[in-house]
This record gives structure tokens, sequence and C-alpha cells, in this order.
């Protein structure tokens, strides 16, 4: 096994699977406040889908045999939750926040994977400032993406800003290669160590997808419905995520789309 290099040839498929993925979260923005259920996001997120004539990689998904099939058509992750929640039939209520974490594939077999958070109505600073920074934490994530860098850059970037914002970063997920397959290689680590790892060469495809705590890092698994993760000392916990296609001179973000929330403000200073 190894990563795949993507070509020329693959980008405009992969360029549309992303931005449709990105153009899901764009559809149920608007219905999210408080009162409506995370089941009634799953339903506008399907809804999305079918007019799109995409569907979702997560329905039925089943990582490996111990996993029970996934019941929704996307993540739902309020509060506590650190991924893969289920939608589930209790009202969000402000102060809540919330990721949804979007993965579809096109009719042409390929994926585009992201999530955002959302805060229901007003949010305490906390949980503001935390969404916040797990979003600049990605974007400086992102900015290590370039060949000759390596995934060590990228996880070391994320982690020494979170730690340094009193901030712990889950360890047992990662960022993963995506494209033609939902989950490849390689693993995307949001901690770790400059110059180590991976060596990123363009063509390679992977997501970014850090899980900040405001508490410990430990997790565990709520109940016995197979997936939800939540934070072991209920702390809250936020994520982002973005597809990145590694160019010849840096990245590329793959799942952007109108109503993507724009990069931080050192994003742009550095671009210019
Ligand atoms: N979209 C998630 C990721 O970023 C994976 C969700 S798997 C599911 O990798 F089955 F829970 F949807
Ligand atoms: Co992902
Ligand atoms: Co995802």
């Amino acid at each position: 096994m190894s990563i795949t290099i993507y070509t020329e040839a693959d980008f405009p498929e992969l360029r549309k699977a992303c931005r449709l993925a990105s153009e899901v979260l764009d559809y149920i923005t608007p219905f999210i406040k408080p009162g409506i259920t995370t089941k009634e996001i799953d339903r506008l997120a399907a809804e999305c889908m079918a007019k799109q004539g995409t569907r979702s990689a997560s329905l039925g998904y089943q990582p490996s045999p111990e996993y029970p099939p996934y019941p929704g058509s996307v993540c739902t992750s309020p509060n506590n939750v650190v991924c893969h929640g289920i939608p589930n039939d209790k009202p969000l209520k402000k102060g809540d926040i919330l990721n949804v974490d979007v993965t579809i594939i096109t009719p042409e077999g390929w994926y585009g994977d992201n999530s955002r958070m959302f805060e229901i109505g007003e949010v305490s600073i906390a949980a503001k400032r935390l969404c916040r920074l797990t979003f600049e934490a990605m974007w400086l994530g992102i900015l290590q993406v370039k060949p000759g860098n390596r995934l060590g850059d990228v996880g070391h970037a994320i982690q020494k800003f979170a730690e340094g914002h009193g901030l712990s970063v889950v360890r047992e997920f990662c960022g993963h290669g995506v494209g033609r397959r939902f989950h490849e290689e390689p693993q995307v680590l949001h901690y770790g160590r400059p110059g180590t790892m991976e060596v990123l060469e363009p063509g390679m495809v992977f997501t970014i997808e850090p899980m900040l705590n405001l508490g410990r890092r430990e997790i565990k698994e709520l109940g016995r419905d197979g997936w939800t993760i939540v934070t072991k000392d209920h702390s809250l916990t936020a994520q982002w995520e973005h597809q990145i296609l590694v160019t010849p001179t840096g990245y590329e973000v793959l799942t952007l789309s109108d109503g993507s929330p724009p990069p931080p403000d050192f994003v742009t200073a550095t671009k210019t």
C-alpha cells in the first residue's frame, strides 16, 4: 500500500466532488438554529445530495467488521461529542456548538470530505474561542502543505498552536488520504515533530481535520451505538475539516464554496 498520486486528468472530478461536499454544508447552514434536531439536519443534507445527484459516503459506512453500518447521511457532533455523532431527535438549543461532517460520492465515484462548526444562537466566549482556534489550527496545518515538507510539519504546527492556547489534541483520529476512496493513505496526525513522517509530493490528496478539546485529550465511546465518541472529561470539543491537494508550489483547498468561511487573516497575509 502506498499514497496515491492524483494527476491532472483527475483534478476536474476531484474538484467537483469537493465543491459539492462543501455546498451541502452551505445548504444546511440557514436551518441550523435553536430548535432544529440533528435528524432534521441529516434529512436536509440528504435532500441536498439527492438534488446534486451525489450520495452520502457515510450512510452505511463500515470501516471494519467491529463497526455497525453508520446510520446517518452526515455526522452531527454537538458540544462534548468529538466525532461520529449520530443524528437524533433532540432539539439543539441556544449556546450549543455543533460539528457537521459531510462526505459525498459523485456518480463518477469521487469523494469529497469536509466539516464545519456551527454556533447555535449566542454561545459562550469559551465555546466561540474554541471554534475559532480550531479553525485557525486547521489553517496553520494547511499552510505547511507544500512539496518537500513532511506530514510531521503539519501535525506539529497544529499541536504547537493548540497546546500553546491551552487546548488538547485528540490523538485517536486523524486526517486521511481521500479521492477515489473514502479513507486511504496517508494518515494525517494532528500532532507530531517537524521533519518526520511522509514527504509531501504534488498530487497527494488528504484531509486535515483537527479535533481540539477545551479540557483533556482523552476520549471514550459513548454508550453502545458503536460510533459516538465523546471527551472523557465531558469538556467541549471542536473540529474543522478541509480536503487538500498538494500542488507543485503549495496547496489547493478543494472543499471551498460560496459559503465557506474565509481563511483567517494570517493566511492571506502569507499569500501576498
Ligand atoms: N467524515 C469522517 C471523516 O472525516 C468519517 C465519518 S465515517 C462515518 O473521516 F461513517 F461516521 F460517517
Ligand atoms: Co475526513
Ligand atoms: Co469528514
